[in-house]
């Protein structure tokens, strides 16, 4: 499986030599089924032709800040909001510099400033230039901020000299990338995740399902395996590729998303609910195609089961995060969701509007039983990133109440 399916990468140029490597570091990055779109500052263009990149990323090449046809096209704070990380290989003594003093004064160095993306810097430069004071001070700073760094690798240099200061080979940047979005938070944590749409047959060949593309659900999967944890993903019918490392188990209908949910709920640690599960299905399935009548038909709806209100409702649940997908009253129907289904968190978002189903983008408010935090519109891997933190930190918080609370014991008169 590819390990950056359906990611999205802001691949950021500077002006150096070692820019010719970035061309097969896009190659690379599109291999491990990236989505790649490059950022090239006016130096880079000197090194490598943004006509290279274009075809290479599939995708049109921006270079500059002040350019109304492309800001119109895609402006630099979307390009900001679309990576799901960004990063700027070869990144020159100057860009550095310029990067850890917050400048924006071309297009990479604004995006880097507009983007909420994790940042990876890979340095190229001459060795006395890595190895310089200020170099060394402003690559401090950037490390200082969460920014990381790849490389630099050391060895001979373009211009003849050797030392460190060499841009890392693209066959160690992209490793390293997919490296650095992975943490150990949840290691030992087991995660359910369910996703997509489900199809409730009316007949062999009718069903009725909604607009869910699936891909909130994936991205929290694919975040929560980037966390260490062991994970399965319950999915609907989506035409996504599986996440790497995940356990995907197929279900077309609610009934067997509610089986394969249930078998598995008291087992695991996390359960998150990001599937659009039909809320009604056809009382009767017709064993043939149903025949066009002149006149109309009525088709007799049940409930399907409440796949979510059932694990909470288990004698010992695991956390239990649902989705609220609204129209209105976003805040006031997620929190009687939290408290309807008994559930550990609510992640709510707005439907309408380019957000939300079949898009790219949402906006998410996350409720649970003493607060609530709002997560800006991004790219839902982003904010599958985000939402992740918050479990983590309130699932954390609930062990470690648990743990703290004094044994029950029964006491016998
Ligand atoms: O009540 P409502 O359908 O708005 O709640 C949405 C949440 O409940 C989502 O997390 C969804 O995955 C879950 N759900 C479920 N089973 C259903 C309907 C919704 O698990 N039959």
């Amino acid at each position: 499986m590819k390990s950056l399916a359906n990611q999205r990468i802001l691949l950021g140029i500077t002006g150096g030599i070692a820019a010719y490597k970035s061309a097969e570091l896009t190659r690379r990055l599109r291999d491990q089924g990236a989505e790649v779109r490059v950022v090239m500052t006016p130096a880079a263009t000197e090194f490598i032709t943004p006509l290279t990149l274009q075809a290479l990323s599939g995708n049109p090449v921006h270079t500059d800040l002040l350019d109304h046809a492309a800001e119109a096209a895609m402006g630099h704070i979307e390009l900001a909001r679309w990576a799901d990380t960004v990063v700027v290989a070869p990144a020159t003594a100057n860009f550095i510099a310029r990067l850890s003093n917050g400048m924006a004064d071309d297009l990479l160095s604004a995006l880097c400033l507009a983007t909420a993306a994790p940042l990876l810097v890979a340095p190229a430069m001459n060795q006395q230039m890595w190895q310089n004071p200020a170099t060394q001070e402003n690559v401090a700073r950037l490390q200082a901020r969460g920014i990381t760094l790849l490389g630099p690798a050391s060895g001979d240099q373009a211009c003849g000299e050797t030392g460190p200061g060499r841009l890392l080979e693209p066959d160690e940047i992209v490793p390293a990338i997919i490296a650095a979005g992975r943490t150990s938070r949840l290691a030992g944590v087991k995660v359910m995740v369910s996703a997509g749409p489900t199809r409730e047959f009316i007949d062999p060949v009718r069903y009725l399902s909604n607009r869910s593309s699936g891909r909130m659900g994936y991205a929290v999967a694919r975040a929560a395996e980037q966390s260490g944890a062991s994970v399965t993903l319950v999915s609907g019918p989506v035409t996504l590729a599986p996440p790497a490392r995940v356990r995907v188990v197929e279900v077309v209908s609610a009934a067997q998303m509610h089986d394969s949910v249930l078998a598995e709920a008291r087992s695991c640690d996390i359960f998150i609910s990001a599937a659009a599960v039909a809320d009604y299905r056809s009382r009767e399935k017709a064993p043939q195609k149903m025949k066009k009548r002149d006149a109309g038909i009525s088709l007799s709806l049940e409930k399907t089961p409440d796949i979510l209100a059932e694990v909470a409702a288990l004698a010992n649940p695991p956390f239990t995060v649902g989705f609220a997908a609204e129209t209105e009253n976003l805040a006031r129907n997620a929190k009687q969701k939290l408290a309807k289904k008994n559930l550990d968190m609510v992640a709510a978002n707005r439907v309408g509007d380019g957000l939300g189903f079949d898009s790219d983008r949402n906006a998410l408010e996350v409720y649970w039983r003493d607060g609530s935090q709002s997560l800006g519109t991004a790219s839902k891997e982003l904010l599958a990133r985000q939402l992740l933190e918050i479990i983590v930190a309130r699932y954390r918080e609930q062990t470690s109440e648990q743990s703290h609370k004094p044994a029950v014991t029964e006491v016998s008169d």
